[in-house]
């Protein structure tokens, strides 16, 4: 949401706190923000370069997305071999030794020659010393047939809440990537409709803040359960709950936050730390009875 509902000022101070407290992983893709407004094509990776400028910074991981030709929520987009090789060009310019990860952003495709061509990319990217990704893939079994020619280690994004997932639409890749979840507030969801701001994400992607979400009875039964533990950090939001079901699912190897102000960061990392400090498996069990 940088450069759409989040303001630069605000991408900074977060960028600032988060590089603070340790972390070095930064997530982008060429179409943020996806606001269909072709002026800001490319805007937030603009704030993140204009952040590392003027710090000097050497030593982020930024894991970059690629293969959109516009930011207008559309599938369209370039996979072909010669355009994704001049992109790495591009962005191992623009980010230097920050650069981590090279990512295909979204692909419908089933033909194999082009995947293929897609993967001589990646193999390119890897002998350059990048990680390499996967997002949005909608045939992931002929990713994962083709990748025996290549032996790519993979890094996928999928989408993985209480309310939905992709995890297992990548089966072909379970136990073998390493997989981080995104969208654990399935965009921004409140408990409490009396949260959402008039710049709430979910307002702003076009969601439903009108009314309770139908799981909100349920959801606070099972905080209300999990905080009569004691002895941790009590469990008091969407977002926590979308936390602890990513933490604790198989095979994820990270988590995307998508904090859109300085109170959501420092909120995520406290909680995240109560994570790694405490046992919050009950909680997972009782989230993922709610999926079943
Ligand atoms: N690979 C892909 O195709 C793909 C797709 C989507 C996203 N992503 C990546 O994943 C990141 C996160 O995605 P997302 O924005 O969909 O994530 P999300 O976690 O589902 O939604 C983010 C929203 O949740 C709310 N939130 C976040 N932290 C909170 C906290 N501590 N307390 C209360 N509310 C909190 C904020 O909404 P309010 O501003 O309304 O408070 C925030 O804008 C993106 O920035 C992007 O880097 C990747």
């Amino acid at each position: 949401m940088w450069g759409w509902t989040v303001p630069r000022a605000t991408c900074f101070d977060l960028l600032d706190r988060f590089y603070r407290a340790g972390f070095r992983e930064v997530d982008g893709a060429t179409n943020y923000p996806i606001n269909k407004k072709p002026e800001d094509f490319r805007k937030a990776e603009n704030i993140l370069l204009e952040w590392i400028k003027a710090h000097e910074v050497q030593d982020l991981k930024v894991m970059m997305k690629v293969g959109s030709v516009n930011n207008l929520r559309t599938p369209e987009n370039n996979l072909a071999k010669s355009f994704l090789l001049m992109l790495l060009d591009e962005y191992r310019s623009e980010f230097g030794p920050n650069l981590d990860t090279f990512m295909i952003h979204w692909d419908n495709r089933q033909e194999e020659k082009g995947i293929r061509e897609s993967l001589e990319a990646l193999a390119i990217a890897r002998e350059q010393g990048l990680r390499t990704g996967l997002s949005g893939i909608k045939h992931p079994g002929i990713y994962a047939r083709l990748n025996q020619e290549f032996s790519l280690d993979f890094r996928i994004q999928a989408k993985h809440n209480i309310l939905q997932s992709d995890y297992s639409r990548y089966q072909a890749f379970h136990g073998r990537a390493g997989f981080i979840a995104y969208g654990i507030n399935a965009g921004g969801v409140k408990l409490d409709p009396g949260q959402y701001r008039a710049d709430s994400s979910l307002r702003a992607r076009g969601g439903n803040v009108a009314e309770e979400h139908p799981l909100t009875e349920k959801l606070q039964a099972i905080l209300k359960e999990a905080n009569q533990r004691g002895g941790r950090p009590p469990v008091s939001s969407f977002n926590h709950c979308g936390l602890a079901f990513a933490c604790h699912s198989p095979d994820m190897e990270g988590i995307l936050l998508g904090v859109s102000r300085p109170e959501q960061l420092e909120d995520s990392m406290s909680f995240f730390e109560a994570l790694r400090t405490y046992g919050y498996q009950d909680l997972y069990d009782s989230l993922k009875k709610l999926t079943e």
